[in-house]
């Protein structure tokens, strides 16, 4: 290592504390848990790990990094959780990147019930969020499979989705201001918690979704909603996609802006829970192609609830679009029925290594999508196998490829990933979708990024990007590339 970088890392000991910079000076460290990704798709090489405990040591932090970056060549990227589908939160091989973990940042600061928000440090886990809302009769609407590690920082720099965005939106429609430390290290305060704020250019947003290539979010005001009365999970068997998304028109139509999440899952992902988590049992899925999940809730009351999902189960039925189905009787069974859905990716992931899709469609035109695209692979790679499920209120598919069975999953990736996401990406522009809905670009998508985005838009990107970091200090190779 050279001087400069002892200097940067001496530097960096006085800001956090040595206890709080790890290296690979320290032969007995083991890093792992900051330089691999959740997927097991890339395992890095930091200069460091830091981890500051207030926005003043993450301004100090990336005011030196800044400083020292012609000297060293060192860059910045940002970390929360570490639960990236998309290699976004882990350092490169270049042994140059400090990762700057934000999961000591972890304070609620306050609630205001008053103006519905709660604001809370960026490395806050976003279970710790929901119970800190709980505890005050209010949800905090965001819920997702990795909510027991992931942090509002990281789901902000995502703009995460999950599972009740058909109700409630995305992490961005969630947010109400955010404190920012700026490519700079200046600290840009903008926590208010306005529901109106016209004056200028809206840089709540710009910071939102930018997976941490434009500055550090250190905290976040949230919205609340008052906890609904009554929760109601129903499991349903269907005959087709098709059949799908006219249940879910008649749940829209039944339940109006009840209806709080619907999930389809397909048979053979379902397997895979079935065979890796047998202590999960999953009903219904030997004897239909797709299940979906649904949830309503209900401010008035649980009989309210029931009687309106009754209907809607009655019309599914009566028109063909259930076979098969169940209500959750008490919060164990639909906790358990939840359970299963989230388990997917994990089951995903002990089958083996996989190739991720985020994608998202117009509802209607998803079962075509579908069929289209599943012959083109099944022509082009005879044997594979479809992991398919996801958020299809939002139009959102977890469209995802694993290897034939029996073969390397590795090598399959090796030789074949380029054209299953060609293929799959060519047939979602097609259809009229986005490459991703959820999961952001990170370093997986950075080089398809440009083959589907309007070259204007693209331009505007990297002006956005040139203006506020122009020294690419922050998260370089991730979303664009300037
Ligand atoms: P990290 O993985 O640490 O970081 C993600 C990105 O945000 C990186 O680019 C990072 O640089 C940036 N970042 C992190 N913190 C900050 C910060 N404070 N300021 C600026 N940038 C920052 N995503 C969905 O949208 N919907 C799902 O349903 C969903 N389910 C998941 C289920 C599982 C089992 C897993 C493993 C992941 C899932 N994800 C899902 C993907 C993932 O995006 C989310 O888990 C989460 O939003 C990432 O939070 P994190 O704290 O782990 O962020
Ligand atoms: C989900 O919906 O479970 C996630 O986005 C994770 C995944 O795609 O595997
Ligand atoms: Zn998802």
């Amino acid at each position: 290592m050279s001087d400069p970088s002892h200097a940067l890392l001496d530097g960096l000991r006085r800001i956090v504390g040595q206890p709080h910079v790890l290296t690979h000076d320290d032969p007995d460290a083991d890093l792992a848990a900051w330089e691999q990704d959740w997927r097991k798709r890339s395992r890095g090489q930091a200069l460091a790990v830091v981890r500051p405990a207030s926005t003043d040591e993450v301004a100090q932090v990336v005011r030196l990094c800044a400083e020292m970056q012609s000297a060293t060549g060192v860059s910045i990227v940002p970390q929360g959780g570490n639960t990236s589908m998309v290699v976004g939160a882990v350092p490169d091989a270049s042994g140059r990147q400090v990762v700057l973990n934000l999961q000591r940042m972890n304070r609620i600061e306050s609630l205001d019930a008053g103006n519905l928000t709660l604001t809370a440090q960026a490395g806050c886990v976003l279970q710790n969020l929901q119970e800190a809302a709980a505890r005050d009769g209010f949800l905090f609407p965001l819920s997702l499979a990795a909510e027991g590690s992931c942090t509002i920082g990281g789901n902000l720099g995502t703009n995460a989705g999950g599972t009740q965005v058909v109700r409630y939106g995305n992490t961005r429609d969630l947010c109400l201001g955010l404190e920012v430390v700026t490519a700079q290290g200046e600290i840009w305060n903008g926590l208010g918690g306005l529901r109106k704020d016209n004056t200028g250019y809206d840089l709540r947003n710009l910071f939102i979704g930018s997976e941490g290539t434009l500055g550090i979010i250190t905290a976040a005001a949230m919205k609340l909603v008052p906890l609904p009365a009554a929760q109601l999970t129903a499991w349903a068997a269907v005959p087709s996609m098709e059949h799908a998304v006219a249940l879910l028109g008649l749940a829209h139509k039944t339940l109006g802006a009840g209806l709080t999440g619907f999930e389809v899952m397909g048979q053979f992902a379902l397997s895979l829970v079935a065979r890796h988590m047998p202590q999960s049992p999953v009903p219904l899925y030997e004897t239909t192609p797709w299940c979906v999940l649904l949830e309503v809730s209900d401010h008035e009351s649980e009989e309210h609830a029931r009687s309106q999902f009754e209907r809607l189960l009655e019309a599914g039925m009566e028109q063909g679009c259930i076979t098969d189905g169940v209500v959750a009787e008490s919060i164990a069974q639909a906790r358990a029925l939840w359970q299963i859905r989230e388990n997917l990716p994990i089951a995903q992931a002990i089958e083996g290594l996989n190739i991720k899709h985020d994608i998202s469609i117009p509802i209607s035109r998803i079962p075509a999508f579908v069929a289209a695209t599943d012959a083109l692979l099944a022509q082009a790679l005879p044997g594979i196998r479809m992991v398919d499920f996801g958020h299809l209120g939002d139009g959102n598919l977890h469209y995802n490829v694993q290897a034939p069975e029996g073969v390397d999953a590795a090598a399959f990736l090796r030789d074949n990933e380029a054209t299953v996401n060609t293929l799959v990406f060519e047939s979602v522009a097609k259809f009229g979708g986005s490459i991703s809905a959820e999961h952001g670009i990170g370093s997986l998508k950075v080089d398809k990024l440009p083959g589907y985005k309007p070259p204007v838009a693209l331009e505007m990107m990297r002006a956005i990007k040139r203006a506020l970091d122009p020294h690419n200090l922050m998260n370089p190779g991730r979303v664009v590339r300037i």
